[in-house]
């Protein structure tokens, strides 16, 4: 495909064919994410590759139950490592630190990095994806299904198969709305300017799915920016999550900071 259709084609793909993705494509994608910029060329990161039937039951749990979980036949975590070059170092004589919260960023970064890289190789390949917030939210119980030791944290994980379905595309945020030339140029009243179609499509959206439609109502919701901070990203679940990554990291040797 050409670059272009690719990039502008994305959709995230959450149903999936029955259908397996040979070795062959899927080393052709992972070549593709190691491929990928990383700090000081030190590939801070790994990629847990799931296809084990059980393993994936136990991980749609973890995963806050998202069907897409046990339906696609792959799922990659891409996960923070430090693991591998301590234990390097350690072998060189060398100091072994990096088991602070910079060195975690650094690694969420290039995982990061990797991920976008290999979810382009397999949309350009016809595959789908869809990113799945729960890597990083349950990050604990995932680290612990993927046998993680520490200074390894999940950070970013997807769905990765053959497409079964066509879902219309999302929209984005103007341009305009996005980037700022020579310095951040703060908002006022255009807000409401840059938010409009996302306002009526999100809105209209909810609206179309009818046990969405009842639980807004029900609850009195009047916009979607009430729907983001009232059902689907609470205050209360946002400190909860914050709070399990912070432990993870502690627990997983990232938080030596003093
Ligand atoms: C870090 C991250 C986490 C996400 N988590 C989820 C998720 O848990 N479940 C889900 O269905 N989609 C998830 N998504 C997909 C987004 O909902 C999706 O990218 C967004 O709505 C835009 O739609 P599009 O990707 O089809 O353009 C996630 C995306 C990202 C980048």
């Amino acid at each position: 495909m050409e670059f272009n259709d690719v990039i502008h084609g994305h959709r995230s793909i959450r149903e999936y064919e029955d259908r397996e993705v040979s070795q062959e494509l899927l080393d052709q994608i992972l070549d593709t994410g190691i491929r990928a910029s990383s700090s000081g060329n030190m590939q801070s990161y790994s990629i847990v590759v799931t296809k084990d039937e059980e393993l994936k039951k136990k991980l749609y749990t973890a995963h806050m139950e998202q069907s897409m979980v046990v339906d696609a036949p792959i799922l990659l975590t891409f996960c923070a490592d430090f693991n591998r070059m301590r234990k390097w170092l350690s072998l060189n004589d060398a100091p072994v630190h990096f088991d602070n919260f910079m060195s975690f960023m650094i690694g969420a970064i290039d995982a990061t990095l990797a991920a976008q890289n290999c979810a382009l190789a397999a949309e350009n390949a016809g595959l789908g994806i869809c990113y799945m917030g729960s890597t990083l939210a349950n990050c604990d119980q995932i680290g612990k299904l993927l046998n993680l030791p520490p200074n390894v944290v999940p950070v970013v994980g997807y769905s990765l198969g053959y497409p079964a379905e066509n879902p219309a595309q999302r929209d984005r945020l103007p341009k305009h709305g996005i980037v700022h030339y020579d310095q951040y140029r703060d908002y006022s009243e255009e807000i409401l300017e840059i938010y409009k179609e996302r306002d009526e499509k999100g809105w209209k959206r909810y609206m179309d799915i009818p046990k969405l439609k009842e639980m807004t109502e029900r609850l009195g919701l009047k916009n979607l920016a009430q729907i983001y901070t009232i059902t689907k990203y609470t205050k209360e679940s946002h400190h909860e999550f914050s709070q399990t990554v912070l432990n993870y990291l502690k627990i997983q040797n990232f938080m030596n900071n003093e």
